[in-house]
């Protein structure tokens, strides 16, 4: 039986199983693993910092999926039925899966003194979303994060995984819109036959 296997037969509820296993599946060089992985460098891979380390996991990726989970038990050397169990407790954290794409904007002390908050609300306004939210349509996921550990490149953003430096509000906004806009031709085209266009 895999890890992934194993810790959903014995940690997850069968009604969540399904939900779980879709979150499982991940792009390869996903390079937020290295973000967490930083975090985890930074504390020694100490196992008291299991609940921090959840905490950077959860700004970096916007929710707990299975394999985030399994990724922080093999780095800390915990049981993942000891991690999955302190990641339910708390009311904190989440593990619904992010819109389509998702923009993480790092709000710590260094990105924040070089205008994180005007990304933030650039990128609310451009695309009507508030932070910790998800557009109407299921298409972007907006976050804040505490430090995501390169303050050299701040402000820092992270667009789909992609860790983007020096960002300022309109090339974050433009680099979204690019990746929106791509996916635009086949929304519309789903849109006209299966929605219908509504009223
Ligand atoms: S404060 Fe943003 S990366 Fe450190």
């Amino acid at each position: 039986m895999s890890d992934t296997a194993s810790v959903l037969a014995v940690t997850v509820p069968e009604s969540k199983r399904s939900v779980v296993r879709r979150q499982a599946e991940h792009l390869p060089g996903d390079d937020r693993f290295a973000l967490v992985d930083k975090h985890l460098k930074r504390v020694h891979f100490a196992q008291d910092q299991l609940i921090e380390t959840l905490h950077v996991a959860q700004d970096v990726f916007g929710s707990l999926s299975d394999e985030v989970l399994l990724h922080v038990a093999r780095a800390l050397r915990l049981p993942p039925s000891m991690v999955y169990g302190v990641a339910t407790f708390y009311h904190l954290f989440s593990f619904e899966p992010p819109g389509d794409h998702s923009c993480t904007v790092c709000t710590g002390t260094a990105c924040f003194v070089k205008g994180a908050d005007d990304i933030v609300s650039g990128v609310a306004k451009a695309h009507g979303v508030r932070a910790g939210e998800t557009t109407g349509d299921g298409r972007l996921t907006l976050k804040t994060a505490r430090c995501l550990g390169s303050c050299g490149l701040a402000p820092v953003v992270v667009i789909d995984g992609e860790v983007l430096g020096h960002q300022s509000p309109q090339v974050a906004v433009d680099r979204l819109d690019a990746i929106l806009s791509a996916d635009a031709p086949q929304a519309a085209g789903l849109g006209s036959v299966v929605v219908g266009g509504g009223a």
